[in-house]
């Protein structure tokens, strides 16, 4: 009995020493929405395409999270740069890869997303720091964000932006059912920049 657990204890030693070595070996992205809605369409299908990328560690941001107030030039001035503006960017510097999915709001960011990407902004222009990005966007109409894709595939070069793969999904409400993408057509293309992502990190 006593040999049994010796020998129980040394194989779970093992076990969590190769595990703990795997973690650290293994590469490890974010996955977000550029909304603040608590039922985002964006969170959804940026979380559904992090989970088709093999073998990394993946974790999906919530903006709420990261409450900041309405950018203001004359707020820098007096009170500096909110400490989550700071913790954001701090998180994208230590990722490898980043799945985002932008919600259009009046054929632009929505505004809790233009907040965080000015505030970073201020600390760092090149705020994306190179990291691979899977960049998306999806809405219940038929063009699926394409207007605020293009505006960020415009901008984020100049900020650093790497953007390996992108992908719109048009109709969420037709396409999109309990996590994943229903449609076989709009879910191989997915796939295919997902590759492409995957490659990259
Ligand atoms: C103020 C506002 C403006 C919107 N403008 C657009 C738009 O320009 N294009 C579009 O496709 N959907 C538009 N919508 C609908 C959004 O795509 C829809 O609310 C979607 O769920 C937003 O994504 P989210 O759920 O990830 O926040 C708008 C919604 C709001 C509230």
């Amino acid at each position: 009995m006593e040999i049994y657990s010796l020998e129980y204890k040394y194989f779970y030693l093992i076990f969590v020493l190769t595990n703990n070595k795997k973690n650290l070996n293994m590469k490890h992205i974010i996955a977000f929405a550029g909304s603040n809605s608590s039922t985002s369409i964006n969170k959804q299908l940026a979380a559904y395409a992090a989970s088709l990328v093999s073998g990394v560690e993946v974790t999906v941001l919530d903006l709420n999270d990261f409450k900041l107030p309405l950018y203001g030039m004359d707020l820098e001035l007096s009170d500096g740069i909110p400490d989550n503006a700071q913790k954001f960017l701090d998180i994208v510097k230590s990722t490898d890869g980043i799945v985002l999915s932008l919600a259009e709001h009046n054929g632009a960011y929505a505004t809790v997303f233009k907040n965080l990407f000015d505030w970073m902004s201020r600390i760092d222009g090149k705020l994306w720091n190179d990291k691979p990005m899977l960049l998306m966007a999806t809405s219940p109409g038929a063009r699926g964000g394409a207007t605020v894709l293009e505006i960020a595939q415009g901008r984020f070069g100049y900020m650093g932006g790497n953007i390996v793969g992108s992908f719109s999904l048009p109709s969420f409400d037709d396409n999109f059912s309990d996590g994943k993408i229903t449609n076989e057509e709009l879910n191989n293309q997915l796939l295919e920049e997902v590759e492409q992502f995957t490659e990259s990190l």
